[in-house]
């Protein structure tokens, strides 16, 4: 695990960008695994920059979205479809047929959970996948629990994730109860994975992430299993990081 802190907000979402657009030059049909959310507005809006400064090109590239809420169409205004067309993929080359987001408005939502998996793994899986964290250290919408999911699949939100997502809603009983989330091997099996986080509100999340210990109850720190991991972070939310719990492979490095 290589964990990287920069100064800040936007230096942590600069490297994320810089860190997309090199894989995509090493591999432009690179398979790219999106995340939504607060978190990662900032990287989508350099990347931009850097599509229309000739920096990078999207036009091979496949998206994969981590999840999406159960009943919202794609052009529902809170649906991560929305999202991503309104931050991000309306302002690149990417091709309509490369992106993919699980329908929030299937009649059958087995069955687009089973497609969605299907549709990863006829691509031959995930090259670059970023992530978010939520504080209650959920990755996707894999929330803390006894059991995790293998695969993707419809998953009931907490309370927590309910009342952090309903700033974006006019009330919070307007949030969507249940998700479509990519599983937790969905997200392991990614050759490389970036999750990002900022802000104090994540330090005690990102503290449980890198510990050295892995407990269902902190989803993220099953990325500690994973051999090409990259924990991207801002210094508010790498202050609880306790150097002395890391484990010993783990590679910690401060950006002035
Ligand atoms: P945020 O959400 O980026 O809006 O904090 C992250 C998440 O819940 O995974």
């Amino acid at each position: 695990m290589r964990i990287i802190v920069e100064k800040d907000y936007h230096a942590m979402s600069k490297k994320a960008a810089l860190m997309v657009a090199s894989q995509i030059t090493l591999k432009p049909d690179s398979n790219l695994g999106l995340a939504t959310g607060g978190t990662p507005l900032a990287m989508y809006d350099k990347l931009i920059e850097m599509y229309r400064e000739d920096e990078v090109d999207f036009s091979e590239i496949q998206s994969f979205n981590l999840d999406e809420y159960c009943g919202l169409e794609a052009d529902h205004p809170n649906s991560y479809h929305y999202y991503m067309n309104d931050n991000f993929f309306n302002d690149i080359n990417i091709k309509r047929k490369n992106i993919h987001i699980p329908n929030g408005g299937a009649e059958d939502f087995e069955k687009e959970c089973r497609d969605y998996e299907e549709s990863i793994k006829n691509a031959r899986g995930i090259d670059l996948q970023i992530l978010g964290i939520g504080s209650n250290g959920h990755i996707g919408f894999n929330e803390p629990a006894e059991n995790l999911n293998v695969a993707t699949e419809v998953v009931d939100l907490t309370e927590e994730t309910i009342e952090a997502n309903s700033r974006y809603f006019d009330s919070k009983d307007e949030v969507p109860k249940k998700a479509i989330s990519m599983g937790m091997a969905t997200i392991l099996k990614a050759d490389r994975i970036i999750l990002l986080a900022s802000g104090k509100e994540k330090a005690e999340a990102i503290k449980r992430t890198v510990s050295g210990k892995i407990s269902t109850q902190v989803p993220a720190s099953l990325l500690q299993t994973h051999p090409q991991i990259t924990i991207l972070l801002d210094q508010e939310a790498a202050s609880l990081i306790n150097k002395d719990e890391l484990s010993a492979d783990c590679h910690f490095e401060i950006c002035k």
